[in-house]
């Protein structure tokens, strides 16, 4: 008998035939004559009866909790059953019989984390990852419909791409090497070859901050291309976030409704964003009583109430060149200024950053000496202006934010299946 996706029974595909599920116990619930197990598998949980004359009664009494079982039997509609459907009982055989599991209602936040590696079983968790995975499928289709190629870039680096505050070390056959915080070094070598091309890769940053924002391991989607300006660059930003909401709306409204998540926030996520400049930004700030002063960064609670006012994606743009990396391009008419471009989004402040990079080698060789960075270090880098050198953007978006945002999630530990924060590091 072909092994049925409990999600189909569901769907009425079964009504009143054989089928054979497979998965593990969800619930138990006994009473005198009958034995109701709730089954899930990867696409849903269904109420299985065992009657007391059963062959399979005596299976049935001592499966546990997590208990990995195989179930043939016949497919019955029944109002009462949440899902409408239920299955009636002919063969119960155990896969792997469960130990008593750790995880009951009332464990703390804490000890969840500490047990990550089985509540990634609850189905909230599994939601969360299904959605992810979709965004990451829209994230891929979205880059390739607009011809970008996917490339893949180190994790082993030599020198900074974000400064070296957040760096993490490592030795590498005797040598200092980093982990790798961006790719954007590396996709503009690609550019001069592949002209448009993107990554979807695991950033690290030895981030001390405990914030709800915060991994020290995240993944970053980050395309790169030549030939291209800011607004070049916002319009095709806008257009990737727009294509990743509106689609996951359409094709996860179940998993964004289960979650409790508000659905109506992402269909709203419609081009062109509203963009504001950085000295804009500071007198709406300072208009609100903050006490930020022109040419500092902003903090989570300035980009918050930024973000509140808007109470959807915009960009801030045109930023002080002390505030920003030394990749970036200066405006020609006014060089205290940068086209570096951050997207902020409630809530959660900045998701992305990116801009035009400085495509001029002496500009870049100012900058670099300017900040004080060691030039042999970008030797090579540096090359990329010395031969053929274009006009070139990109952009740096944390999948992870992206989800907190869009599912509604406390924190962003919840956006990854395996968190690593400054704590948290196990399993
Ligand atoms: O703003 P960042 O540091 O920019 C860059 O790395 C650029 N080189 C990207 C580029 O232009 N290709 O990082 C980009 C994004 C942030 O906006 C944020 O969404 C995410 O990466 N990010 C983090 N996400 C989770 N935890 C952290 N510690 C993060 N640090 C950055
Ligand atoms: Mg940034």
């Amino acid at each position: 008998m072909p092994i049925a996706a409990i999600q189909d029974i569901l769907d009425g595909k079964y009504a009143g035939k054989p089928v054979s599920v497979r998965g593990w116990i969800y619930r138990k619930r006994e009473s005198k004559k009958t034995i109701f197990l709730v089954v899930r598998d990867a696409s849903g949980i269904i109420q299985c009866t065992v009657k007391t004359d059963n062959p399979s009664w005596t299976q049935a009494e001592k499966i546990t909790i997590e208990s990995s079982v195989m179930i043939t039997g016949t497919v019955k509609q029944d109002k009462r059953a949440s899902g409408g459907y239920e299955i009636t009982v002919e063969k119960l055989s155990i896969i792997g019989l469960a130990e008593t599991f750790p995880i009951t209602q009332d464990k703390s936040e804490e000890f969840l984390r500490d047990v990550r590696h089985l509540w990634l079983r609850s189905r909230r968790m599994s939601l969360i990852m299904r959605v992810r995975s979709e965004v990451l499928r829209f994230t891929h289709e979205f880059f390739r419909k607009e011809g970008f190629i996917e490339v893949s870039p180190p994790m082993f680096i030599s020198s900074a791409c974000e400064g070296g505050s957040t760096l993490f070390g490592l030795k590498y056959f005797g040598k200092d090497l980093y982990l790798t915080q961006s790719a954007q070094l590396y996709l503009e070598a690609l550019i001069y070859s592949l002209e448009k091309v993107y990554c979807v890769a695991p950033s690290f940053r030895a981030e001390k901050s405990r914030t709800i924002r915060h991994l020290t391991e995240y993944w970053h989607i980050e395309p790169e291309w030549a030939f291209a300006d800011m607004d070049d660059l916002m319009r095709v930003e806008e257009d990737l976030l727009s294509y990743i909401c509106q689609k996951t709306a359409e094709d996860c409204k179940r998993e964004i409704e289960s979650l409790g998540a508000d659905i109506s926030k992402l269909k709203v996520v419609n081009t062109p964003f509203p963009r504001i400049t950085y000295t804009e930004a500071i007198e709406k700030l300072t208009a609100k009583g903050f006490k930020i002063k022109w040419g500092e960064d902003f903090g989570y609670d300035d980009e918050k109430a930024l973000a509140e006012e808007f109470g959807k994606p915009f960009f801030v743009y045109a930023y002080p060149r002390q505030i920003k990396a030394f990749y970036c391009k200066t405006h020609r008419d006014n060089p205290d200024l940068v086209m570096s471009t951050d997207m902020l989004v409630p809530r959660i402040g900045e998701i992305s950053t990116g801009g035009a990079r400085e495509d001029d080698k002496e500009e870049l060789l100012r900058r670099i000496r300017e900040l004080d960075l060691r030039e042999e270090d970008y030797k090579w880098y540096i090359d990329l202006r010395r031969y053929g050198t274009v006009p070139h953007v990109g952009f740096g978006l944390g999948l992870e934010r992206l989800l907190t945002w869009m599912l509604d999630l406390e924190n962003i530990i919840d956006a990854i299946p395996f968190p690593r924060t400054t704590r948290r590091f196990y399993p």
